[in-house]
């Protein structure tokens, strides 16, 4: 498979850790990247893109996303294959769960190949930004109240991946 960066940002290392288990199950053709550190050139570098983002202030995108996006916007996504995933709250935020990854969503749908859409099956939220045509865009993980269904869910995902990345 092609090389795989996966950029993340995380305010308190949760999408972090996600971002290493993710890694972790992809093996050597995965690297995670920092957004905060990042530079548009190293979008360049991979085929297969993974974004990860939590949700912050009800229904943002984590805070180095949002500096990073305005490189993002102008970087060439076209032949990419990007997948996303998000971290949230479902238990105290359930009018935003996980709406970080929506509003990246957002930014990039139409200048590129988005992959990974995820079944809502045994989440318990009211409202999503990243709820579109009925499923989640990319994997959504609630390490605040359901951290021993992550392991579980990164596998099936990756497993899904392999088949949807170059
Ligand atoms: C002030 C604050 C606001 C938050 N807002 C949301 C939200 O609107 N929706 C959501 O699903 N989670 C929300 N969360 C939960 C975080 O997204 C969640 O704890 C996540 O795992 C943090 O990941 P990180 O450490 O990688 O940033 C919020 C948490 C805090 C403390």
């Amino acid at each position: 498979m092609a090389k795989i960066g996966i950029f993340y940002g995380s305010s308190t290392g949760h999408t972090e850790k996600i971002a290493e288990l993710i890694a972790k199950a992809f093996g050597d053709d995965a690297t995670t990247i920092n957004v905060s550190d990042a530079s548009p050139d190293d979008l360049n570098k991979f085929p297969n893109l993974i974004f990860g983002t939590s949700t912050w202030d009800i229904g943002g995108m984590q805070d180095d996303w949002e500096d990073f996006i305005e490189m993002l916007k102008k970087a060439d996504l076209k032949k990419k294959k990007i997948a996303l995933f998000g971290l949230g709250d479902q238990e105290n935020f359930p009018d935003s769960f996980a709406d970080g990854m929506g509003v990246l969503y957002d930014q990039i749908a139409g200048k590129t190949t988005i992959v990974g859409a995820w079944p809502t099956d045994g989440y318990e939220f009211e409202e999503s930004d990243a709820l579109k045509d009925g499923k989640f865009v990319g994997l959504v993980i609630d390490e605040d109240n359901q951290s021993k269904l992550t392991g579980e869910r990164v596998k099936m995902w990756v497993e899904m991946l392999r088949t949807e990345f170059v």
